[in-house]
């Protein structure tokens, strides 16, 4: 298995990242910010991200975006083919990001929203912190991204407070020795869990009645 910095050999793939994106969502049954090809190939020729390949098949793949002129950068669109889930691939392309984004923005505040439990619990290990969205990103060009999740009128409604979504942050001006500290708690899988599911009884019940 290949996990390299995506260029302009990788286009051909954009499509089946983009349907495999759509369709995991789909099958979770989660909302989602749409991708276009374009789009993913952008990042590509950008070397913004990061695409995991084993002999000619997508495997794997992850981008970085900037934001609030790269105050801000999250690592985005995260997709485990299906065929080459659970042997910690994620894991690995999380890894692979994160010291890109690093490298490319040594200054920047790392973030991410998701509803995924499996991600929640990679950033934490990488050493972010799960944080209000008030501590995120106030460039209105990320959170549009957001307009083409079916949970969209959640976020309007608490004025882009809190969503489903819970927004982790990795601040590189934060001691080390904070965040070493912090993972070493180790956080069970069960606290985000719970998270998940109070936040899903109390917006969605909302919504539907
Ligand atoms: C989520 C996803 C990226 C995980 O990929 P993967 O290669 O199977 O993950 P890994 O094998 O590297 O596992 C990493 C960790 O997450 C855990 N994990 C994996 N899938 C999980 C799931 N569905 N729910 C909860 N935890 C999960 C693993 O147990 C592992 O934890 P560990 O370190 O305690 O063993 C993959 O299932 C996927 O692409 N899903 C659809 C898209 C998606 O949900 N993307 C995230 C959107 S924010």
């Amino acid at each position: 298995m290949d996990i390299v910095i995506a260029n302009a050999s990788h286009v051909k793939f954009a499509e089946i990242i983009c349907d495999t994106i759509a369709e995991s969502a789909k099958i979770r049954g989660t909302g989602i910010a749409k991708r276009t090809p374009e789009y993913i190939i952008k990042k590509m020729m950008n070397g913004n991200a990061i695409i995991a390949i084993e002999g000619d098949q997508f495997a794997g793949f992850c981008y970085i975006e900037a934001w609030g002129h790269q105050k801000y950068v999250a690592n985005s669109g995260l997709i485990v083919h299906p065929d080459f889930r659970n042997q910690g691939l994620a894991k690995k392309i999380k890894k692979a990001i994160f010291d890109l984004s690093r490298k490319k923005f040594p200054e920047a505040k790392i973030f991410g929203i998701t509803t995924g439990l499996a991600v929640m619990k990679m950033n934490y290990e990488l050493g972010y912190r799960p944080v209000t969205f008030s501590e995120l990103t106030d460039d209105p060009e990320f959170w549009k991204g957001c307009q083409t999740c079916k949970n969209f009128d959640i976020l309007t409604r608490t004025e882009r407070k809190m969503c489903l979504c819970t927004g982790m942050l990795y601040d590189p001006a934060e001691p080390r020795a904070e965040r070493v500290a912090r993972s070493d708690k180790k956080i069970s899988r069960k606290t985000f869990e719970r998270l998940r599911s109070i936040k899903e009884t109390l917006f969605l019940k909302k919504k539907n009645t």
